[in-house]
Order: C-alpha cells, then sequence, then structure tokens
C-alpha cells in the first residue's frame, strides 16, 4: 500500500491545495484495510495531496500517558494529522462498532483533529453502519464535522478483481465520489474558517 505523498508536518495554506489523511484503521494480519484504502485513494483527484497514515505502521504511547482531558505527550503521527485539512477514514466494523486500534489514534490527540472534516469509509459482512454510526458521535466530540454521505461497503472481500484489487459496481464507485467531493467542500470551508473566523470558546 502506498500513499501519493511524503508526510509534511506543515499545514498548507487554505489557497495551496487540500491536504487529506486517509486513516486506515485495521490492523489485523491478512486484513482486508489495506485493500479498500487503495481503492479510496485511487479515486482521489489528483490536485488532491494523501497521506495514508496506516494504523498497523503506527505505534502510539501507552495509554498510562494520556493526558486527562484528551491527547497525550506527543505521538509520531500527531504532526501528519494537524497537517491534515480532512480525513478519510478508512474502517472495519468489530462487534458492531469500529477497532481499539482506531479509538486509540482518536483519544491520543487532541487539537490535532479540531474543525476539520472526515468522511468514513466502512465495511464488514454488513457494510459496517454501526461502526459509522458510532464514529460520528465520537468524532463529534473532537469538533470534526462529518459528511452526510458515507461508504458502507457490504463483504467486500466478494468483490476482488483478478489483481485483488475492490472492484465495485457504478453505484458504490459513484457514491464514493459523492462522499469525496463533499468532503473538498468542507474541506476547503473549514480552512479557511480555521484560518479566518475566531472559534467559540
Ligand atoms: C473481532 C471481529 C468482529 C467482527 N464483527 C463484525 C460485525 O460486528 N459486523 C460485521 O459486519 N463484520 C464483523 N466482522 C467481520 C469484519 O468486518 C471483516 O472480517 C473485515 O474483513 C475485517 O476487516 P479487516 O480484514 O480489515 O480487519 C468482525 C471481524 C472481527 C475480526
Amino acid at each position: 500500500m502506498t500513499a501519493r505523498i511524503e508526510q509534511h508536518p506543515d499545514r498548507p495554506a487554505a489557497n495551496l491545495g487540500v491536504r487529506i489523511a486517509v486513516v486506515s484503521a485495521s490492523v489485523r494480519k491478512d486484513r482486508m484495510g489495506p485493500v479498500i484504502a487503495d481503492w479510496v485513494i485511487a479515486a482521489m483527484d489528483e490536485s488532491v495531496e494523501v497521506d495514508l497514515i496506516d494504523l498497523a505502521e503506527t505505534t502510539l504511547p501507552d495509554d498510562s500517558l494520556l493526558y486527562p482531558g484528551g491527547g497525550g505527550t506527543t505521538s509520531d503521527v500527531a504532526h501528519r494529522i494537524a497537517a491534515a485539512d480532512a480525513f478519510v477514514i478508512v474502517t472495519p466494523e468489530y462487534n458492531h462498532s469500529y477497532p481499539a486500534s482506531l479509538k486509540r489514534l482518536i483519544d491520543w490527540h487532541y487539537g490535532e483533529w479540531s474543525r476539520k472534516p472526515a468522511t468514513i469509509v466502512a465495511y464488514g459482512v454488513h457494510g459496517g453502519y454501526a461502526a459509522i454510526e458510532h464514529l460520528r458521535g465520537v468524532l463529534a466530540e473532537l469538533h470534526v464535522v462529518t459528511t452526510r454521505r458515507v461508504m458502507g461497503l457490504p463483504a467486500p472481500w466478494a468483490c476482488l478483481d483478478e489483481h485483488q484489487r475492490y472492484a465495485p459496481d457504478d453505484g458504490i464507485r459513484g457514491g464514493l465520489a459523492g462522499s469525496l467531493a463533499e468532503l473538498r467542500w468542507w474541506a476547503e470551508v473549514l480552512a479557511d474558517a480555521r484560518h479566518n473566523r475566531p472559534f467559540p470558546a
């Protein structure tokens, strides 16, 4: 699994383009997550900068170091979350929610998420909508706006092509395009607002 760009520590100015972090949440051996993340990245507009944050390659500090109000001392990916204007969260559904790896990533950061949009691409036997709805409530606590359009992919392992790439029908491809277009709109609006409008305390 490859990202199109290397990480960059500075948040771009609002008029210099949009940077989107794709968070791939599964850390299982032989996971489906990278296949779905690659499909999402391939669908993203070429003008968008993409940073893939694969949680299987991310080591977070021990949870005993978490601050009481959220966030922690530091993490290896804090600057990459801070640099993003928007997020695509690619997550499996485990027991009607999202995995613990993703909750740890969320809890280990606070201001890095704030006042940015996210869309969710979930998958599972039944499409992952329980994971999506749990995530919406949690992300709202971090001042993350989720798009109305999100993707729930039922049994994506049944839609692989001869190269083991995810190859869904036109309806699912169109759904992703709509979610990404909505995300881009929010990313541009909120990047401008973060720079130019004070946020109520
Ligand atoms: C611990 C566990 C719990 C699961 N629970 C659900 C579930 O509640 N709903 C569902 O649709 N699929 C569930 N599944 C199936 C996963 O969504 C499916 O195996 C998916 O491929 C996992 O993503 P991954 O391969 O990227 O880890 C579960 C899988 C695991 C490992």
